[in-house]
């Protein structure tokens, strides 16, 4: 028997960035990212959208531990990331800092740690008209 849910718990932080290819040239870097290469960075209100799936427990009725999803999220990414550079972030040396790259780094940071259930999917939405979502392989 088998009943399986989906919860989504919604997180935000404050970030700058800037979209910047090392390997590539500044021209290129400036037709590609436009406006989102200039020099001095800009800010996002950044929303994670983190879904996790599990067996609903007989007892508690749930499928995860939030309390313990939260804490986890914080420290993990919220505390990291909020109001800061994540140019500046070791994680983003060699990584452009687009939002297909920020949740590919969120689900990896969080896919093993999961305290309850499995994470199924990060939702990213950077701007209004932005939203990106990543699905990686699933570890262990
Ligand atoms: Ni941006």
């Amino acid at each position: 028997m088998n009943h399986q849910a989906r919860l989504t718990r919604q997180y935000h932080f404050c970030a700058a960035h800037r979209l910047h290819a090392k390997e590539l040239s500044d021209d290129v870097n400036r037709k590609v990212f436009g406006k989102c290469n200039n020099l001095n960075g800009h800010g996002h209100n950044y929303t994670v959208l983190v879904t996790v799936r599990g067996e609903i427990d007989a007892l508690t009725g749930e499928i995860t531990d939030l309390e313990r999803l939260d804490r986890l999220v914080t420290t993990t990414i919220l505390e990291r990331f909020d109001h800061r550079h994540l140019n500046h972030d070791p994680a983003f040396q060699d990584v452009v800092t687009t939002g297909e790259n920020v949740a590919r780094f969120i689900w990896d940071e969080l896919v093993d740690a999961i305290p309850l259930g499995q994470l199924e999917k990060i939702g990213l939405i950077e701007t209004r008209d932005n939203y990106f979502e990543y699905q990686g392989d699933r570890h262990g």
